[in-house]
């Protein structure tokens, strides 16, 4: 991430390999870990899985280029990339900040269970693979008025302790070292999890596809994880890609951070659904996936609890380098358009942001009562509005935008460094982006809200 410490000039990324990291370390997060695991769970594992890729293949590679152009191009924010170009789409990027500032607040909210649970961890709570006590010692913690406040608080200040400071040396020193140690630990965990007795089930749910489990309500989940997965239909990769030299080749990049964050959801997946099976948990069981499952899983490992410290240590690190992103959306917006300072626009949108999530918290415990949207609770409710809608809308638009405002000319000399870098897909591409990717979004979107 760059570090802008003035509107004047915009700073850019260390190193190719800095952005990536970058880039990747926004995509690779809560979501992958988290949420990719718990997702499959709940709407059928391998059917979901199937449908995931096929969104990847047609909106998700197109959409990352599409973002990461028009950041370059105008070397702005979100919401300034849409107003550069005409000047009445402002509104879309805004659209993005919106959705940035809705996830921040949810996501901070689990950031602060990693914290806990890497408390937990070192602390010797990890003792039994028992469903019941881990499901009941998870839903204890979840559901209490105030020790998930703190720890969401203590998850937005290392937030923005990062983006105040400018993290574009910081971030790319870290990344280079604890990303690959995460995909290490993640190998590990899977290993241990998939020789687990009964594990093959596991294994099957989430790679076999039943095809009758495939319904529209599937179909809008597994396009909203490709968003959330992606960081895409918000802006962060216009933001990141507003950060990007000249010579960068985004069509490489384009291609690279959506295998490195699929590749990572599927390891966590393998990690936790055999154990799921193996241990008698359900896998629709919801939020709680990673937080009850991999214990059980760290129960059954020599040095277990320090184990799964330094594996939550890690999950902390990689939902950092996504919490840095959404934030950064939203700052560099406010940087931006509001002339306001860094420090500022930092410290007033966490404080905002935190306050924010504080109904997403109590809404699993004191407030569960409250259903504002579709049966679901507040936090899934606001996940819902934010990434199955604001984002396929976000990612929609923005394939208009690109395909018929601005056009593909514009793009593709952009995309090729003004045709210094071969990229054969061009032709593909653009098409693309006119009309596979805006209908696919439009159907699985329209009838995912009519189901
Ligand atoms: N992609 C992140 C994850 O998978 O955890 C979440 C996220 C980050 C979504 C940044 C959107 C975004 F702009």
């Amino acid at each position: 991430m760059a570090n802008l410490n003035n509107n004047t000039e915009r700073d850019q990324w260390g190193s190719k390999v800095g952005f990536i990291l970058a880039a990747a370390g926004s995509a690779v997060g809560l979501g992958n870990l988290w949420r990719f695991p718990v997702t499959a769970g709940q709407n059928g594992g391998g059917a979901f899985v199937l449908v995931y890729f096929a969104i990847l293949i047609l909106v998700g590679f197109t959409l990352m280029m599409a973002e990461l152009v028009l950041g370059r191009h105008t070397q702005l924010n979100a919401l300034g990339a849409y107003k550069k170009i005409r000047n009445n789409w402002a509104w879309v990027g805004g659209l993005g900040v919106l959705a940035g500032f809705l996830i921040l607040s949810f996501y901070s909210v689990i950031g602060g269970w990693v914290i806990n649970y890497m408390f937990k961890a070192i602390t010797g709570a990890f003792t039994t693979s028992d469903p019941e006590f881990l499901g009941g010692m998870f839903g204890a913690f979840i559901s209490n008025p105030v020790e998930p406040l703190f720890y969401h608080a203590i998850f937005m200040i290392l937030t923005l302790g990062i983006v105040i400071g400018g993290v574009k040396g910081g971030i790319e020193k870290y990344a280079k070292i604890l990303m690959p140690a995460l995909f290490v630990m993640m190998v590990l965990t899977m290993l241990r999890s998939v020789t687990l007795p009964g594990a093959m089930e596991g294994i099957k749910f989430l790679l076999v596809p039943d095809f009758s489990m495939i319904t529209g309500a599937v179909l809008l989940s597994a396009l909203g994880q490709v968003f959330f997965s992606l960081s895409l239909g918000m802006g962060a990769m216009i933001t990141y890609g507003s950060y990007l030299s000249k010579d960068a080749n985004i069509p490489q990049s384009s291609f690279i951070i959506p295998l490195v964050d699929t590749g990572i959801a599927l390891l966590a997946g393998l990690a936790i659904l055999p154990a799921v099976f193996s241990f008698g948990f359900d896998p629709a069981e919801g939020p709680g996936l990673l937080f009850v499952t991999l214990p059980a899983v760290f129960s059954q490992m020599p040095l277990g609890g320090l184990f799964g410290f330094v594996f939550f240590l890690l999950v902390l690190f990689a939902a950092l380098t996504s919490s840095i992103s959404l934030l950064e959306v939203c700052v560099a917006y406010v940087v931006d358009e509001w002339n306001m300072t860094r420090k500022k626009a930092t410290i007033g949108l966490a404080a905002v942001i935190f306050l924010l999530g504080i109904p997403s918290s109590l809404g699993i415990g004191v407030w569960s009562h409250i259903s504002p949207f579709r049966g679901l609770d507040i936090l899934d409710s606001v996940d819902f509005i934010a990434s199955n809608v604001l984002m396929p809308v976000g990612g929609f638009l923005l394939c208009i935008f690109i395909g018929w405002v601005w056009g593909l000319e514009n793009a593709i000399k952009e995309a090729t460094n003004e045709g210094t870098i071969p990229f054969k897909l061009a032709g593909f591409w653009s098409f693309m982006i006119k009309w596979v990717a805006p209908i696919a979004i439009a159907v699985v979107f329209v009838q995912g809200i009519l189901s």
